[in-house]
């Protein structure tokens, strides 16, 4: 056994001739190293340790593997810390890594990613022939199949379509040409507020510029996304809304349709409503059934969203929060607008509950949640003490 590793030590682990100089080297560290070795041994209560167990400690293994070296050299405990404590010393641990990735060395991480689908076949680098840069996202039942489909056709094919499914009826949608290209999420009885908070975190659609989290019940006849969003760049829009046509059940007067402008970041409501300087309802916002958040935005109003409260009711009014110079930077896009068609589809979703209906509950549940946010805000900026 010692003779075969006395003969893996000479033949030369190398075959071509024009390595002869390293070979060279490396049988000098060989040499050296066997030596040391078979000092330490000796040194070491040699009886100790059974000769078989030296055969082992092959010379390639060495400079292939050192953890092999030390497993074969366990039963010396001296040997042992001091390898272990080589080995701490060379440990990536780089603090500025993501938290919970410091181990890793900093150019293989990808904190960051996308909802671009890809292929199973050929390189990854021609799996996108359009890579989005737009993200939209509607809450769907099947039963507005149809106002979906219209919708659809407003997005461009520099938008990734997601569609979050609250009836669990999904496959039903493969009738659409572009349900393909879609991604579909479906769990039951959601919210649109529920479903973004889990499953558009900002590092997850990190790769899009804007984020449309939509209703199922808009009609977009006279929309079109990117002229929209060319709307929104050119008045530097973080967070804005296309105009709801005058006709449309009640809304805000900010979120009103206006003749002959592109964008207005500014409306009168009801005496007392609005303060001066001007806020929500009538400065800094915009309703939440049709949103459109810049990328920055979008990071910080994903983390203002509670995990309980899914109707997000009162998040309207709290936007602003997420923008600095919010006056400026929120407001309503008049030349691309819609039409609200307060479709009550999900408060259908609701349960009957002693003689009442089922959207009863829901409504009532909305606005509990939008006092519960209000006071846990004020609470949170130090204005009041928590008392739910
Ligand atoms: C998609 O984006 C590209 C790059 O900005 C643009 O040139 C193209 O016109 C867009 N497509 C549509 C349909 O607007």
């Amino acid at each position: 056994m010692l003779q075969k590793i006395l003969n893996t030590t000479m033949v030369s682990p190398t075959k071509s001739v024009n390595i002869k100089v390293r070979k060279d080297a490396i049988k000098t560290s060989i040499a050296l190293f066997v030596g040391l070795v078979f000092g330490v041994f000796i040194g070491l209560s040699f009886p100790a340790l059974p000769l078989t167990k030296m055969n082992l400690i092959s010379s390639t293994d060495h400079h292939k593997s050192p953890r092999i070296y030390s497993r074969h050299l366990r039963s010396h405990g001296h040997w042992i810390s001091k390898f272990h404590k080589h080995n701490e010393n060379t440990k990536i641990w780089i603090p500025t890594n993501p938290r919970g990735a410091e181990r890793l060395p900093p150019r293989i991480i990808e904190s960051q990613s996308d909802l671009y689908l890809r292929r199973l076949w050929g390189l990854p680098h021609h799996d996108l022939s359009i890579e989005p840069k737009y993200l939209v996202s509607f809450t769907v039942g099947y039963d507005q199949r149809n106002n979906i489909h219209d919708s659809i056709k407003k997005f461009s094919e520099n938008f990734t379509i997601v569609l979050f499914h609250y009836d669990d009826r999904i496959s039903e949608w493969n009738q659409f040409e572009w349900s393909k290209r879609a991604i579909h999420i479906s769990a039951s009885k959601q919210t649109k507020w529920w479903y973004a908070k889990r499953f558009l975190h900002p590092d997850i659609v990190a790769s899009y510029d804007y984020i449309f989290i939509w209703d199922e019940d808009l009609g977009l006849e006279h929309f079109d996304a990117e002229e929209y969003l060319k709307m929104v760049k050119k008045h530097g829009l973080e967070i804005s809304q296309p105009a709801v046509d005058q006709s449309s059940s009640y809304t805000w007067q900010m979120t009103k349709k206006r003749d002959n402008v592109e964008v207005h970041k500014e409306a009168e409501e009801k005496d007392g409503w609005c303060s001066s300087p001007p806020a929500p309802p009538c400065a800094a916002f915009v309703e939440i059934m049709a949103p459109v958040f810049s990328r920055d935005a979008w990071r910080c109003v994903w983390h203002m969203i509670q995990n309980d409260l899914v109707h997000g009711w009162g998040l309207d009014f709290a936007l602003r929060k997420c923008v600095e110079s919010a006056h400026d930077k929120i407001g309503v896009v008049d030349s691309q607008w819609i039409i609200h068609k307060s479709i009550p589809s999900l408060n259908k979703q609701g349960q009957a509950d002693s003689g009442r209906e089922p959207w009863e509950g829901v409504r009532e549940r909305c606005h509990e949640e939008w006092e519960m946010f209000k006071s846990r805000m004020a609470y949170a900026e130090n204005k009041m003490k928590l008392d739910i």
